[in-house]
């Protein structure tokens, strides 16, 4: 499995000739080496409706003609906006034909802000298993730390952890810490940091850290890759 972090939450997922992107977030974000109309996927994956995880969502699902994977709520509001869509609730997952994809707890908010209306009710926040290749990774999405996160590193074989550290919305530095040592993934890869001046942060002193628990961590650059 490739691994490309694109920058803030989003990655892109190849293995066995599929891709998928999760929570992409490109055009807006100066920090993104990718241009929603360069994105060529199989699928498009959301933790949550907020703003920073969705941006690109609608364009590269049209583009792709491939679906949204999501919370039921939100996986509704896209049908309703002309694109394929697949809803999932917290604790449920399904096998679709690039992999498996299952929502876990995220204790976040849920908002869906519609440009010129109002913010509606977005479903719940969630984090993200996801399957391919015979490789797990764990997208934890935005989140504050949670005991259950034990739980997912027990029930899971996790070969990556894509983690945010960048406070103030989500966990900080010091409980992802925590959450990687209670996930033991592979690898743990920090995001979520440095998009915006509220969640500064040092991502490679968070790597860094990590030794301290034994486990491996990638600091990736936006447009950089590792190999899981
Ligand atoms: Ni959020
Ligand atoms: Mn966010």
């Amino acid at each position: 499995m490739k691994l490309t972090y694109l920058g803030h939450s989003t990655f892109l997922v190849e293995a066995d000739g599929k891709r998928v992107i999760i929570d992409p977030f490109l055009e807006h974000n100066p920090k993104a080496t990718l241009k929603p109309a360069d994105v060529k996927v199989d699928a498009v994956l959301l933790s949550h409706a907020h703003f920073d995880h969705i941006a690109d969502a609608l364009p590269i699902a049209k583009a792709n003609d491939c679906p949204i994977i999501t919370n039921f709520e939100l996986s509704e509001y896209y049908a309703k906006h002309g694109v394929k869509s697949h809803g999932l609730s917290i604790g449920g997952g399904f096998n679709f034909d690039f992999g498996r994809v299952k929502l876990t707890l995220a204790f976040h908010g849920a908002g869906l802000d519609i440009p010129g209306k109002d913010i509606v009710y977005g479903g719940s926040p969630a984090g993200i298993l996801l399957t391919m290749g015979g490789k797990t990774i764990y997208h934890a999405g935005d989140t504050g730390l949670f005991g259950d996160m034990k739980l997912i590193g027990e029930m899971n074989k996790l070969d990556a952890a894509l983690l945010p550290i960048g406070d103030n919305f989500t966990m900080g530095p010091d409980d992802a810490l925590v959450a990687a040592s209670w996930l033991k993934a592979g690898v743990t890869v920090p995001m979520h940091f440095n998009t915006f001046p509220l969640i500064e942060q040092d991502p490679q002193a968070f790597v860094n850290r990590l030794s301290e628990f034994g486990l491996k961590g990638a600091a990736l650059e936006p447009g950089a890759s590792v190999e899981i």
